[in-house]
This record gives structure tokens, sequence and C-alpha cells, in this order.
């Protein structure tokens, strides 16, 4: 009997995704509900022709050079700023992600900050929590209107495309700012293009929606926040790091903008000590925007799957870097 690829799991994944793998390969679990820490990584990775990642998981040249048996990198996020793609490809190690399964859901969280943020939920709650829910208030916890509103969209690949769909039906005036601009879009989606300056001078919401790396890192800072309305609500369901995080505790603090709904944040985890935890005006969530139960079984089975195909000598279904396939193809001839 053929002896089966040995394989690295890098954290417990739904069923779904780690049975594939499982009867497939020699998988090693890390069964810790925390990180492996780099040593431990190097250790789960030992002979491991495939590895399937988290966001957690750092993965650079360095590493994939103390692993050159490493063959497939397969991602459980549709992002993969953790993963060295250039060294990767370099390397001839393929690159996956989860792209479509956790469209909707992560559109849906985006969302459900705006409208947490602007219709002060977190302070609703725990003021009820608090006891101090004494009578009907004509100007208790005013907040933002979203039915008509001005809705800017950084960044306007697959999700932020779907909160656009979402928001035409709360009637909202769509603004787009994207390095790329699609013709075809404008019409199909009923978005307008803008510069980045105009999108925060004029949106009523600002949903960031852009994959981070060296251009994003930190875009929206001390002079963009200023720019943004003071009724205005900032969402991050993209990365932390695409915002300055101490301008943003600034801009919440001295009411540059009205309040801030954010799934991911810089550092992350958030200490529960950390400003942003304690302002009344910023609601956060422990990055859960593809959270459901049903996306994360479809992201366990198609990463799962991708790992596989890889394995296999087949086209994953999603692959980051299709270049290191085309090349052992043409180097095997096929
Ligand atoms: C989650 O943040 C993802 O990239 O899928």
């Amino acid at each position: 009997m053929a002896t089966k690829p040995r394989v690295a799991v890098t954290r417990i994944i739904p069923d779904a995704g780690l049975d594939l793998i499982r009867d497939a390969t020699d998988m090693r679990l890390w069964k810790d509900p925390l990180p492996p820490s780099p040593a431990e990584l190097d250790d789960l990775l030992a002979d491991a022709v495939g590895a399937l990642t988290l966001l957690t998981d750092k993965i650079d040249d360095p590493l994939l050079a103390r692993h050159p048996q490493l063959r497939v990198v397969s991602n459980f996020a549709v992002g993969f700023d953790n993963v060295d793609v250039d060294a990767a490809t370099e390397r001839g190690v393929a690159v996956c992600n989860t792209p479509d399964v956790l469209t909707g859901t992560t559109a849906e969280m985006a969302f459900t900050l705006m409208m947490a943020a602007a219709r002060r939920v977190s302070e609703g709650v725990d003021y009820v929590r608090d006891g101090k829910w004494k009578t009907w208030g004509p100007t208790l916890l005013l907040g933002q209107d979203i039915v008509g509103a001005t809705l800017g969209i950084v960044g306007f690949g697959r999700i932020g495309r779907e909160l656009a769909r979402m928001a035409r039906g709360f009637n909202m005036k769509l603004l787009v700012y994207d390095t790329y601009i699609d013709p075809t879009a404008a019409d199909e989606f009923g978005v307008t293009y803008v510069s980045l300056g105009n999108l925060l001078q004029e949106s009523d919401f600002v949903s960031l929606h852009m994959a981070l790396n060296d251009d994003t890192y930190q875009m929206i800072g001390a002079d963009e926040l200023r720019m943004m309305k003071p009724t205005s609500v900032l969402v991050n369901a993209a990365r932390g790091p695409v915002v300055d995080t101490d301008a943003l505790v600034s801009a919440l603090r001295d009411g540059e903008i009205f309040a801030a709904g954010l799934d991911v944040t810089d550092p992350e985890p958030l200490p529960a000590d950390h400003s942003l935890v304690s302002l009344p005006n910023c609601t956060v969530v422990p990055h859960i925007a593809s959270a459901t139960v049903v996306t994360r079984d479809r992201m366990a089975t198609l990463a799962a799957r991708n790992l596989l195909a890889v394995l296999n000598g087949d086209t994953p279904e999603a692959i980051v870097n299709p270049k290191v396939l085309e090349r052992s193809q043409r180097d095997s001839g096929t």
C-alpha cells in the first residue's frame, strides 16, 4: 500500500474538512485552541508536504526555506497576508485560499457592524444590563439613520460588491474607491467610483474591504479620519492594520467620527484594557465575520479540497499563485 503524504493542520477546523484530510493523508493536527508558536509550527511541519494553515500562522521565506519538502500551503481564509506569496511562488509552493464561500457571510457582518455602531446596540445592551433603564427617553441613545444614507466602500472585490447589493435594499447611495475601476460595475451595482478623499468626505458610512498589503497598510490614518463627517461610522471587516489604531482612538474620542464597528483590529487579539474596547462608540467583535456554521464548514471543505488537489497533481478550486502549477505542469510535460 502506498504511504500517505504527511500533512500538517495547524488547528482543529470543522470535521467537514478535517475528515477529508484525515482519510487521504498522514495528518498531524495541532489540537491546542491557541496557535502553535513559531518553534512549534516548525515541529508540526517536519516532513510535511502539505500544510493547512490559519491566518494566525506566519508563513514567511525563512520558514519555507526550513521546509523545502512543502508543496502546498492551503490557508483557511480568503485573506493570505500571513503568507509570503512571492517567496512561496519562488520556491514552487502552491498557496490556496477560500474565496466565494464566505462572501455573503462576511458582507453580512460588515452590515451588522454598520447597523450596530450607528444604532448604538452594544451601548443599549450595556444600559439594560447595568440596570439604567428607568423609562422611555426622547433623547436616549440617539444614533444615525442607515436607510437612504451614503455608503462608501473601499475595495470593490467580492465582499465589497456583496455589501453594495445588500445596501441597495436600504436605499443607500453607493460610492466606491478602488485602484482598479471595473467599467461594468457602476451599472451592475449602482455605484459611483470616486477618489478616496471624496468618498471619505461624502459618506455617512465607510466600510473597508481591501486586502492588506504594503499599499494598504494604515491607509486610513489621522488625515483620512479627519476628512470624514463627525456623524459618520467607520466599519472594518478587512484587516486591522489597514487602519492606524492610534489615529482611530483619537478620532473616536475627539468626536471626529461618530462611531466605529470593527471585526478586525491592530493588534489582534485586542487586549481587554485597550482604548478601543472601553470607548463606548466603538463596537468590536473578535474577527468573526465568516463565523457561521455553514460558512465555516464550506471553508473547511474548500481548504481541504485545495490541499488534496495540489498533492494529487490536480488543479485546486482556489489558488493564489497559479504560476506554480503552470510551471510544474510544464516541467512534467502535462
Ligand atoms: C478572514 O479574515 C478571512 O480572510 O477569511
